[in-house]
């Protein structure tokens, strides 16, 4: 596909280099437009070299080839990160002060702009007021993430993490992540009744996160859970029957991977996280069944941490990992994408709270479709070879109870995903 990147001037354009390497080893042709202060954080030599094109931001070169006319034209999608409060102005005015702002007026195909600023900035009537407008001409504005700011401060305005735009961008251009991925059976087609009998699922793309994350410590020791990963490969035979093309993103797991899925082995949370919103940008269903770390040690030593009888104990400080499933939500709302996202949770209930009162309060926390909530306490669930589950839905549908071999529970929860599937679009 053919992108222009469009890079503004503020310290976040130095992440813009790592998804400027995200398109162009996923096979894209991607053309650099830096604002003239985009190049004060990030040289034009840095984004010639990784492009591999060259790169201007003057309207002024190349004038033989029409340039500030012919690349907005021959675009299929542009991209703006990180978009500044001045060039969300820009755009928002219609101003032609630069050969990124001409290109944007010149655009035939679908624009993405991915803000980063202080929260101040963010949160100005104006700057709000220029985003409704270039929402309402049906450019796709991300929100900022929330998080530490350039200075002492934090809030939202972050520029969302690079895999995050990735996916956004592809799933708004509608181009599969995967080069060269078999045809799907489209929306369209689905709705005009080409699905076959007994596989609900067929010309869909499902991805299943199955197992438990381990987090390093040093290079032999890890903070991990006793998930098995059993129920995430029951889920991805499952799918496969049903007709999917499955993509299993398998962490640490006790069991084998099945045959006819695609495998994509991660270690961490964060190594999941990358994985997962890569294979979102191309996936109609997405199961987070993996036991994710919601911590990780702040500091990974290079060696084996040593006893030593002459200092005090060693103490480990834990970071917070990012919530995966809830920026997942979060991409496909962004692209207003029909997807259809599911989560597992682990309850128990208390004097405050049943399991289904607690479950129904995470569902809408992590704003997922589906969530498959195991209700543990009994020592039954990790390892084991049946589970015991309730399905609760955001759709408002009664929650539906599955138990038996895990086999059985994966046949209950795909039955229960196609069932939305076709809720949202009727197979004829
Ligand atoms: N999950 C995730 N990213 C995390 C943690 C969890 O995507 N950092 C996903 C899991 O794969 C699962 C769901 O979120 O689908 C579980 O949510 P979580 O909040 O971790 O619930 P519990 O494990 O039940 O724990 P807690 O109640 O402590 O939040």
């Amino acid at each position: 596909m053919r992108i222009v990147l469009g890079v503004g001037g503020g310290i976040a354009a130095y992440k813009v280099a790592s998804l400027l390497r995200l398109f162009t080893e996923a096979g894209h042709d991607v053309t650099v437009i830096p604002t003239e202060a985009a190049t004060r954080f990030v040289g034009v030599a840095t984004w010639e070299a990784l492009s591999g094109h060259p790169v201007s931001n003057s309207v002024f070169d190349e004038v033989h080839t029409v340039n500030h006319v012919r690349l907005g034209h021959e675009a299929e999608l542009i991209i703006v990160a990180p978009a500044t409060a001045d060039l969300l102005a820009r755009a928002a005015t219609g101003q032609a002060n630069d050969l990124l702002t001409n290109t944007l007026l010149m655009a035939g195909g679908p624009v993405l702009m991915a803000p980063a600023m202080h929260t101040e900035m963010w949160r100005h009537p104006a700057t709000q007021a220029n985003v409704e407008t270039l929402r309402s001409r049906g450019i796709t504005v991300l929100e900022p993430a929330t998080g530490r700011l350039t200075g002492a401060d934090s809030g939202p305005g972050r520029l969302p993490e690079p895999e995050a735009i990735f996916a956004a961008a592809l799933a708004l251009a509608g181009a599969p992540a995967v080069p060269n991925a078999p045809e799907l059976t489209t929306s369209d087609e689905r709705a005009s009744g080409a699905v076959p009998a007994g596989r609900p699922l067929a010309g869909l793309t499902v991805t299943i996160s199955a197992g438990g994350t381990r987090e390093p410590l040093d290079p032999v020791r890890f903070l991990g859970n006793r998930s098995s990963g059993k129920q995430g490969v029951a889920l991805a035979v499952a799918a496969r029957e049903a007709g999917a093309r499955v993509r299993l993103l398998a962490a640490h797991m006790d069991v084998p991977a099945p045959d006819g899925v695609e495998v994509v082995r991660v270690e961490t949370a964060l190594e999941l996280r990358k994985a997962a919103l890569h294979a979102a940008a191309d996936s109609d269903v997405v199961v987070m069944a993996a036991a994710v770390a919601d911590f990780r040690p702040a500091d990974v030593s290079g060696t084996k941490i040593k006893k030593r009888d002459d200092s005090a104990d060693p103490v480990i400080s834990l970071v917070r990992n990012p919530d995966i499933l809830r920026e997942l939500v979060e991409v496909r709302d962004a692209a207003s994408r029909n997807q259809l996202i599911v989560g597992f949770a682990a309850e128990t209930g208390d004097a405050d709270g049943d399991v289904l009162e607690y479950a129904a309060a995470k569902l809408s926390r992590k704003a997922c479709d589906l969530l498959v909530v195991n209700h543990v306490g009994q020592d039954k669930v990790f390892g084991e070879d049946t589970n015991e589950v309730v399905i609760l839905s955001r759709s408002g549908s009664e929650p539906q109870e599955a138990s038996g071999s895990k086999s059985d529970v994966a046949a209950a929860v795909i039955d229960r995903i196609s069932a939305e599937l076709s809720r949202v679009v009727p197979p004829a």
